[in-house]
């Protein structure tokens, strides 16, 4: 049994969720003018969207949850506010998964008081409704046991960040020393599933690069 509750997504289950996101929509009779994406995980999908409703209008948000040296803020916030004038404009605001919920409520209260459009509707593939605090307009899957989506967009940083947290996690226990392999099959046995050697190698050069591990003789040397 895995650890982390996983599933790893592929590109094809993403377009199918866009495509089944974009009938939902259209179906609801709402046309929207414009869709805002929440940076970074909505780029993808609202992109594939803006396909699926021949919209073609489409400008970004990037919500923060984090400050910096890796802080976490009490309130999610905009990261570069800026102003738009959407008076008169449908607007759906498209995020990947609706997880707390921060990140689109944080878009969505900006996005009206400051660009003020004439109607907004909240679109995500995934909807985690046993954590979230709002429920999007329109989705996909309803996900009531709480798991992390490995989306392709984000394979080597969460490659990478479980990587770093098996290593933090065994340190504890005078681990401190790893070969490839052993890590890779960490990986495989904590969260159920295989990225693949590419990524793997990918993650273990950012790990050395940001000094995490370091490499002797074909052994990875936890540095702490
Ligand atoms: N971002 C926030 N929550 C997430 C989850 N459960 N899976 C993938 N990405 C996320």
């Amino acid at each position: 049994m895995p650890r982390v509750n996983t599933k790893l997504v592929c590109w094809e289950e993403v377009v199918d969720w866009c495509r089944k996101l974009a009938e939902a929509v259209e179906a609801s009779g709402f046309k929207p003018d414009l869709i805002v994406s929440i940076a970074r995980g909505g780029y993808i999908p609202a992109r594939l969207l803006c396909d699926f409703l021949d919209v073609h209008d489409l400008v970004s948000l990037q919500v923060l949850h984090w400050g910096k040296a890796a802080e976490i803020t009490a309130v999610a916030h905009v990261k570069y506010p800026y102003d738009l004038n959407l008076s008169g404009k449908r607007v759906l605001l498209v995020d990947d998964i609706l997880d707390t919920g921060d990140s689109v409520i944080v878009a969505r209260d900006y996005i009206l008081s400051r660009w003020k459009p004439a109607e907004l509707k909240i679109a995500a593939m995934q909807w985690i409704s046993s954590v979230a605090k709002i429920k999007p307009d329109f989705y996909v899957e309803e996900v009531k046991d709480w798991i992390w989506y490995q989306y392709p967009w984000t394979r080597a940083e969460d490659t990478t960040n479980f990587f770093e947290k098996i290593i933090s996690e065994r340190v504890k226990e005078q681990k401190s020393e790893w070969s490839y392999e052993e890590l890779v099959n960490e990986f495989k046995e904590w969260y159920g599933i295989d990225v693949g050697d590419s990524y793997y190698k990918l993650a273990v050069k950012r790990l050395k690069k940001n000094g995490k591990l370091e490499e002797k003789e074909g052994r990875y040397r936890v540095r702490y």
